[in-house]
Protein backbone atom coordinates (compact mmCIF):
# COMPACT_ATOMS: atom_id res chain seq x y z
CA UNK A 1 0.00 0.00 0.00
CA UNK A 2 1.11 3.61 -0.54
CA UNK A 3 1.60 6.10 2.24
CA UNK A 4 -1.86 8.45 2.33
CA UNK A 5 -0.22 11.73 2.40
CA UNK A 6 -3.75 13.17 1.47
CA UNK A 7 -4.37 14.40 5.64
CA UNK A 8 -0.76 16.35 5.87
CA UNK A 9 -1.04 18.14 2.05
CA UNK A 10 -4.60 19.58 2.58
CA UNK A 11 -2.96 20.46 6.20
CA UNK A 12 -0.15 22.67 4.05
CA UNK A 13 -3.11 24.37 1.49
CA UNK A 14 -1.47 21.76 -1.42
CA UNK A 15 -4.55 20.20 -4.08
CA UNK A 16 -5.62 16.84 -2.96
CA UNK A 17 -7.70 14.60 -5.18
CA UNK A 18 -10.12 13.75 -2.57
CA UNK A 19 -10.91 15.89 0.62
CA UNK A 20 -9.44 14.17 3.62
CA UNK A 21 -11.42 13.06 7.02
CA UNK A 22 -10.92 11.61 10.41
CA UNK A 23 -13.00 11.87 13.06
CA UNK A 24 -12.03 13.44 17.23
CA UNK A 25 -12.19 10.80 19.23
CA UNK A 26 -12.43 8.36 16.60
CA UNK A 27 -10.41 5.79 19.09
CA UNK A 28 -12.91 5.49 21.52
CA UNK A 29 -16.06 3.67 22.69
CA UNK A 30 -18.47 3.84 20.04
CA UNK A 31 -16.40 1.26 18.52
CA UNK A 32 -17.23 -2.03 19.30
CA UNK A 33 -13.80 -3.55 19.14
CA UNK A 34 -12.31 -0.91 21.56
CA UNK A 35 -15.49 -1.44 24.22
CA UNK A 36 -13.47 -5.24 24.24
CA UNK A 37 -9.91 -3.96 24.45
CA UNK A 38 -11.01 -1.70 27.37
CA UNK A 39 -12.42 -5.13 29.02
CA UNK A 40 -8.63 -5.77 29.57
CA UNK A 41 -7.50 -2.76 30.94
CA UNK A 42 -8.57 0.39 32.37
CA UNK A 43 -8.60 3.52 30.79
CA UNK A 44 -5.26 4.95 32.43
CA UNK A 45 -3.81 1.57 32.21
CA UNK A 46 -4.01 1.40 27.97
CA UNK A 47 -3.29 5.06 28.35
CA UNK A 48 0.53 3.79 29.94
CA UNK A 49 0.88 0.64 27.87
CA UNK A 50 2.02 1.24 24.46
CA UNK A 51 1.09 -1.66 22.71
CA UNK A 52 -2.34 -1.44 24.07
CA UNK A 53 -2.27 2.68 23.14
CA UNK A 54 -1.05 1.96 20.03
CA UNK A 55 -3.45 -0.89 19.16
CA UNK A 56 -6.47 0.90 20.13
CA UNK A 57 -4.87 3.75 17.15
CA UNK A 58 -5.04 1.72 15.03
CA UNK A 59 -8.75 0.58 15.13
CA UNK A 60 -10.32 3.48 13.35
CA UNK A 61 -8.13 3.44 10.62
CA UNK A 62 -8.71 -0.66 10.46
CA UNK A 63 -12.62 -0.42 10.44
CA UNK A 64 -13.33 3.37 8.76
CA UNK A 65 -10.72 4.08 5.84
CA UNK A 66 -9.94 7.50 8.46
CA UNK A 67 -7.27 8.94 6.89
CA UNK A 68 -4.78 9.81 9.55
CA UNK A 69 -4.28 8.06 13.13
CA UNK A 70 -4.77 10.37 16.49
CA UNK A 71 -2.84 8.60 19.05
CA UNK A 72 -4.85 7.07 22.05
CA UNK A 73 -4.24 9.09 24.82
CA UNK A 74 -5.66 11.75 26.82
CA UNK A 75 -5.39 15.81 27.23
CA UNK A 76 -4.83 15.11 31.45
CA UNK A 77 -1.84 13.05 31.30
CA UNK A 78 1.00 15.48 31.20
CA UNK A 79 -1.39 16.81 34.13
CA UNK A 80 -0.99 14.09 36.31
CA UNK A 81 3.20 14.14 35.58
CA UNK A 82 2.87 17.77 36.73
CA UNK A 83 2.00 16.20 40.32
CA UNK A 84 -1.85 15.86 40.41
CA UNK A 85 -3.43 12.60 40.89
CA UNK A 86 -5.91 11.62 38.41
CA UNK A 87 -8.76 9.10 37.89
CA UNK A 88 -11.02 8.66 35.30
CA UNK A 89 -14.57 7.73 36.43
CA UNK A 90 -15.10 7.53 32.89
CA UNK A 91 -14.71 11.34 32.77
CA UNK A 92 -11.55 12.84 34.57
CA UNK A 93 -11.48 13.77 38.39
CA UNK A 94 -8.70 15.17 40.17
CA UNK A 95 -8.97 14.68 43.80
CA UNK A 96 -7.53 17.63 44.94
CA UNK A 97 -8.71 20.71 42.54
CA UNK A 98 -5.83 23.66 42.48
CA UNK A 99 -7.24 26.19 45.01
CA UNK A 100 -4.47 27.64 46.58
CA UNK A 101 -0.81 29.60 46.14
CA UNK A 102 0.87 26.36 47.12
CA UNK A 103 -0.54 24.19 45.14
CA UNK A 104 0.18 26.13 42.46
CA UNK A 105 4.14 26.46 43.41
CA UNK A 106 4.40 22.53 43.84
CA UNK A 107 3.73 21.74 40.47
CA UNK A 108 6.26 20.50 38.29
CA UNK A 109 7.16 21.30 34.95
CA UNK A 110 7.81 17.76 33.97
CA UNK A 111 10.89 16.36 31.26
CA UNK A 112 8.44 13.91 28.87
CA UNK A 113 11.13 11.87 28.31
CA UNK A 114 10.93 11.20 32.18
CA UNK A 115 7.40 11.56 33.07
CA UNK A 116 5.65 9.89 30.07
CA UNK A 117 8.14 7.99 28.37
CA UNK A 118 5.05 5.33 27.13
CA UNK A 119 3.50 8.42 25.20
CA UNK A 120 6.57 8.46 23.04
CA UNK A 121 7.13 5.12 23.09
CA UNK A 122 3.33 4.26 21.56
CA UNK A 123 4.34 6.77 19.01
CA UNK A 124 7.35 5.18 17.71
CA UNK A 125 5.38 2.02 17.84
CA UNK A 126 2.63 3.57 15.69
CA UNK A 127 4.94 5.58 13.15
CA UNK A 128 6.62 1.75 12.11
CA UNK A 129 3.22 0.10 11.90
CA UNK A 130 1.38 3.50 10.15
CA UNK A 131 4.43 3.27 7.38
CA UNK A 132 2.64 2.33 4.49
CA UNK A 133 -0.33 3.70 5.49
CA UNK A 134 -1.63 7.53 7.00
CA UNK A 135 -0.24 10.28 9.22
CA UNK A 136 -0.03 10.13 12.84
CA UNK A 137 -1.28 13.13 14.93
CA UNK A 138 0.11 14.08 18.12
CA UNK A 139 -2.15 16.21 20.97
CA UNK A 140 -2.65 18.26 24.09
CA UNK A 141 -4.92 20.66 25.95
CA UNK A 142 -4.67 23.94 25.71
CA UNK A 143 -3.52 25.85 28.88
CA UNK A 144 -7.17 27.21 29.57
CA UNK A 145 -8.71 24.17 28.50
CA UNK A 146 -6.08 22.41 31.35
CA UNK A 147 -6.42 24.78 33.75
CA UNK A 148 -10.11 24.33 33.92
CA UNK A 149 -9.75 20.18 34.73
CA UNK A 150 -7.15 21.30 37.21
CA UNK A 151 -9.12 24.31 38.92
CA UNK A 152 -12.80 22.71 38.90
CA UNK A 153 -11.63 19.15 39.66
CA UNK A 154 -13.90 17.87 36.91
CA UNK A 155 -16.23 19.02 34.09
CA UNK A 156 -18.35 21.86 35.04
CA UNK A 157 -21.09 23.62 33.87
CA UNK A 158 -20.46 27.33 34.45
CA UNK A 159 -16.74 27.02 35.55
CA UNK A 160 -17.12 29.35 38.49
CA UNK A 161 -14.28 27.75 40.38
CA UNK A 162 -11.55 28.71 37.77
CA UNK A 163 -13.97 32.13 36.64
CA UNK A 164 -12.98 32.87 40.54
CA UNK A 165 -9.32 32.30 40.39
CA UNK A 166 -9.23 34.23 36.51
CA UNK A 167 -10.97 37.33 37.98
CA UNK A 168 -9.78 37.02 41.72
CA UNK A 169 -6.10 36.37 41.79
CA UNK A 170 -5.03 37.19 38.28
CA UNK A 171 -1.73 36.85 39.21
CA UNK A 172 -1.72 33.96 40.88
CA UNK A 173 -3.94 32.10 37.47
CA UNK A 174 -0.59 33.72 35.44
CA UNK A 175 1.61 31.78 37.74
CA UNK A 176 0.03 28.46 37.07
CA UNK A 177 -0.61 29.19 33.25
CA UNK A 178 3.01 29.73 32.52
CA UNK A 179 3.37 26.53 33.99
CA UNK A 180 0.62 24.45 31.89
CA UNK A 181 2.40 26.53 28.72
CA UNK A 182 5.95 25.43 29.41
CA UNK A 183 4.78 21.77 30.28
CA UNK A 184 2.44 21.57 27.12
CA UNK A 185 4.89 23.34 24.79
CA UNK A 186 7.70 20.59 25.95
CA UNK A 187 4.91 17.86 25.64
CA UNK A 188 4.38 18.37 22.28
CA UNK A 189 8.15 18.82 21.07
CA UNK A 190 8.91 15.52 22.60
CA UNK A 191 5.61 13.94 20.85
CA UNK A 192 7.24 15.58 17.30
CA UNK A 193 10.48 14.34 18.30
CA UNK A 194 9.28 10.77 18.66
CA UNK A 195 7.49 10.97 15.24
CA UNK A 196 4.23 12.59 15.77
CA UNK A 197 3.56 14.33 12.45
CA UNK A 198 1.17 16.92 13.30
CA UNK A 199 0.06 18.24 16.45
CA UNK A 200 -3.73 18.79 17.34
CA UNK A 201 -4.17 21.56 20.24
CA UNK A 202 -7.56 20.90 21.93
CA UNK A 203 -9.05 24.19 23.30
CA UNK A 204 -12.03 22.11 24.26
CA UNK A 205 -13.32 24.88 26.87
CA UNK A 206 -12.39 28.19 25.41
CA UNK A 207 -15.77 28.68 24.08
CA UNK A 208 -17.14 29.82 27.26
CA UNK A 209 -15.32 32.67 27.96
CA UNK A 210 -16.21 35.96 26.62
CA UNK A 211 -14.12 37.60 23.48
CA UNK A 212 -11.94 39.76 25.85
CA UNK A 213 -11.41 37.03 28.26
CA UNK A 214 -10.43 34.72 25.51
CA UNK A 215 -7.52 37.40 24.31
CA UNK A 216 -6.49 37.75 27.87
CA UNK A 217 -6.62 34.73 29.67
CA UNK A 218 -6.22 31.58 26.83
CA UNK A 219 -5.58 33.10 23.64
CA UNK A 220 -1.42 34.65 24.80
CA UNK A 221 -0.81 30.93 26.49
CA UNK A 222 -1.75 29.21 23.43
CA UNK A 223 -0.02 31.29 21.22
CA UNK A 224 3.22 30.51 23.61
CA UNK A 225 2.73 27.02 22.89
CA UNK A 226 2.64 27.44 19.10
CA UNK A 227 5.44 29.93 18.82
CA UNK A 228 7.19 27.54 20.95
CA UNK A 229 6.79 24.44 18.81
CA UNK A 230 9.67 22.49 16.30
CA UNK A 231 6.99 22.66 13.68
CA UNK A 232 9.55 21.94 10.63
CA UNK A 233 6.95 20.57 8.26
CA UNK A 234 4.82 19.67 10.95
CA UNK A 235 1.21 21.02 10.68
CA UNK A 236 -0.74 22.45 14.08
CA UNK A 237 -4.02 22.24 14.53
CA UNK A 238 -5.55 24.39 17.10
CA UNK A 239 -9.35 23.98 17.59
CA UNK A 240 -11.43 25.66 20.35
CA UNK A 241 -15.15 23.98 21.14
CA UNK A 242 -17.71 26.38 20.54
CA UNK A 243 -15.33 28.92 19.39
CA UNK A 244 -17.04 30.18 16.15
CA UNK A 245 -17.51 33.69 17.72
CA UNK A 246 -13.60 33.84 18.43
CA UNK A 247 -11.92 32.83 14.86
CA UNK A 248 -10.75 36.11 14.48
CA UNK A 249 -8.95 35.65 17.65
CA UNK A 250 -8.02 32.05 17.16
CA UNK A 251 -6.32 32.74 13.43
CA UNK A 252 -4.03 35.12 15.41
CA UNK A 253 -2.38 32.18 17.53
CA UNK A 254 -1.09 31.46 13.93
CA UNK A 255 -2.11 27.45 13.53
CA UNK A 256 -1.58 25.71 10.29
CA UNK A 257 -4.99 24.85 10.43
CA UNK A 258 -8.03 25.86 12.61
CA UNK A 259 -10.91 23.57 14.22
CA UNK A 260 -14.13 24.48 14.58
CA UNK A 261 -17.79 23.34 15.29
CA UNK A 262 -20.89 23.05 13.63
CA UNK A 263 -22.05 26.23 14.79
CA UNK A 264 -20.80 28.34 11.59
CA UNK A 265 -20.82 27.57 7.49
CA UNK A 266 -17.74 26.65 7.11
CA UNK A 267 -17.77 29.20 4.21
CA UNK A 268 -18.08 31.65 6.71
CA UNK A 269 -15.17 30.45 8.69
CA UNK A 270 -13.30 30.13 5.71
CA UNK A 271 -13.96 33.87 4.65
CA UNK A 272 -12.96 35.00 8.03
CA UNK A 273 -10.16 32.53 8.68
CA UNK A 274 -8.81 33.62 4.90
CA UNK A 275 -6.77 31.82 2.25
CA UNK A 276 -3.62 30.66 4.38
CA UNK A 277 -5.28 28.95 6.95
CA UNK A 278 -6.54 25.56 6.25
CA UNK A 279 -10.15 24.61 8.13
CA UNK A 280 -11.11 21.50 9.71
CA UNK A 281 -14.78 20.20 10.80
CA UNK A 282 -17.08 20.98 10.55
CA UNK A 283 -20.04 18.40 10.72
CA UNK A 284 -22.17 17.93 14.11
CA UNK A 285 -21.51 14.80 15.88
CA UNK A 286 -25.30 14.46 16.87
CA UNK A 287 -26.15 14.33 13.09
CA UNK A 288 -24.38 10.88 12.74
CA UNK A 289 -27.88 9.57 14.72
CA UNK A 290 -29.79 10.85 11.64
CA UNK A 291 -30.54 8.42 8.41
CA UNK A 292 -28.29 7.38 6.42
CA UNK A 293 -29.32 9.83 3.58
CA UNK A 294 -29.45 12.65 5.52
CA UNK A 295 -25.99 11.94 6.67
CA UNK A 296 -25.13 11.62 3.20
CA UNK A 297 -26.33 15.37 2.20
CA UNK A 298 -25.11 16.92 5.05
CA UNK A 299 -21.76 16.00 3.75
CA UNK A 300 -22.30 17.29 0.21
CA UNK A 301 -23.58 20.46 1.87
CA UNK A 302 -20.04 20.51 4.05
CA UNK A 303 -17.91 19.78 0.90
CA UNK A 304 -20.19 22.27 -1.36
CA UNK A 305 -19.32 24.87 1.01
CA UNK A 306 -15.70 24.37 1.53
CA UNK A 307 -15.38 25.15 -1.92
CA UNK A 308 -12.58 24.17 -4.20
CA UNK A 309 -9.62 26.15 -2.60
CA UNK A 310 -7.23 23.37 -0.96
CA UNK A 311 -7.14 23.04 2.97
CA UNK A 312 -10.02 21.48 3.90
CA UNK A 313 -9.95 18.73 6.62
CA UNK A 314 -13.21 16.61 7.02
CA UNK A 315 -14.08 16.01 10.69
CA UNK A 316 -16.84 16.67 13.35
CA UNK A 317 -17.21 19.32 15.43
CA UNK A 318 -16.17 17.95 17.85
CA UNK A 319 -16.08 14.47 19.33
CA UNK A 320 -17.99 11.09 18.09
CA UNK A 321 -20.08 10.30 20.93
CA UNK A 322 -20.00 6.82 22.03
CA UNK A 323 -23.58 5.78 21.42
CA UNK A 324 -22.72 6.81 17.64
CA UNK A 325 -23.88 3.69 15.15
CA UNK A 326 -20.82 2.25 13.60
CA UNK A 327 -22.19 2.38 10.20
CA UNK A 328 -23.52 5.79 10.02
CA UNK A 329 -19.81 6.87 10.95
CA UNK A 330 -18.82 4.74 8.01
CA UNK A 331 -21.10 6.33 6.19
CA UNK A 332 -19.69 9.10 6.66
CA UNK A 333 -16.13 8.47 5.84
CA UNK A 334 -17.46 6.96 2.37
CA UNK A 335 -19.50 9.88 1.63
CA UNK A 336 -16.84 12.08 2.25
CA UNK A 337 -14.65 10.25 -0.29
CA UNK A 338 -17.25 9.87 -3.00
CA UNK A 339 -18.50 13.10 -3.18
CA UNK A 340 -15.36 14.86 -2.66
CA UNK A 341 -13.04 12.78 -5.32
CA UNK A 342 -11.99 14.69 -8.64
O1 LIG B 1 -9.39 11.29 19.42
C1 LIG B 1 -9.06 10.15 19.80
O2 LIG B 1 -9.68 9.13 19.54
C2 LIG B 1 -7.76 10.02 20.57
C3 LIG B 1 -7.89 9.85 21.98
C4 LIG B 1 -8.44 10.96 22.86
C5 LIG B 1 -9.12 10.70 24.08
N1 LIG B 1 -9.33 11.88 24.70
C6 LIG B 1 -9.48 9.36 24.56
C7 LIG B 1 -10.48 9.19 25.61
C8 LIG B 1 -8.33 12.35 22.73
C9 LIG B 1 -7.74 13.18 21.59
C10 LIG B 1 -8.89 12.92 23.92
C11 LIG B 1 -8.91 14.36 24.18
C12 LIG B 1 -9.68 14.87 25.31
N2 LIG B 1 -9.82 14.33 26.55
C13 LIG B 1 -10.38 16.11 25.31
C14 LIG B 1 -10.42 17.08 24.16
C15 LIG B 1 -11.36 16.66 23.11
C16 LIG B 1 -12.80 16.87 23.44
O3 LIG B 1 -13.53 15.86 23.44
O4 LIG B 1 -13.20 18.00 23.68
C17 LIG B 1 -10.98 16.26 26.56
C18 LIG B 1 -11.86 17.42 27.02
C19 LIG B 1 -10.62 15.14 27.35
C20 LIG B 1 -10.96 14.85 28.75
C21 LIG B 1 -11.79 13.65 28.87
N3 LIG B 1 -11.30 12.34 28.76
C22 LIG B 1 -13.17 13.55 29.14
C23 LIG B 1 -14.09 14.74 29.35
C24 LIG B 1 -13.50 12.17 29.19
C25 LIG B 1 -14.81 11.56 29.61
C26 LIG B 1 -15.90 11.78 28.69
C27 LIG B 1 -15.81 10.83 27.54
O5 LIG B 1 -16.04 11.26 26.40
O6 LIG B 1 -15.54 9.66 27.78
C28 LIG B 1 -12.32 11.44 28.90
C29 LIG B 1 -12.17 9.98 28.80
C30 LIG B 1 -11.68 9.43 27.51
N4 LIG B 1 -10.71 9.99 26.72
C31 LIG B 1 -12.12 8.22 26.89
C32 LIG B 1 -11.36 8.07 25.71
C33 LIG B 1 -11.40 6.92 24.74
C34 LIG B 1 -13.15 7.26 27.44
C35 LIG B 1 -12.53 6.46 28.53
C36 LIG B 1 -13.01 5.02 28.58
O7 LIG B 1 -12.71 4.25 27.65
O8 LIG B 1 -13.62 4.68 29.59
Amino acid sequence: MAFNDLFLRACRLEPVEMTPVWMMRQAGRFLATYRALRKKADFLTMCKTPELAAQATLLPIDELGVDAAILFSDILIPVEAMGMALDFTPAPVFAEPIRSEKQIQALRIPDPEESVPFVLEAIRILRRELTDRVPLIGFSGAPFTLATYMVEGSGSKNFIEVKRLMYQEPDLFAALMEKITETDTRYLNAQIAAGAQAVQIFDTWGGILTPEDYETYALPYTKEVIDGLNRDGVPVIHYVGTGSALLPLIKTAGSDVVGIDWRIRIDEARRILGPDTAVQGNFDPTALFAPVPEIQRRVKEILHRAGDAPGHIFNLGHGILPPTPEDHAKALIDAVHTYSRK
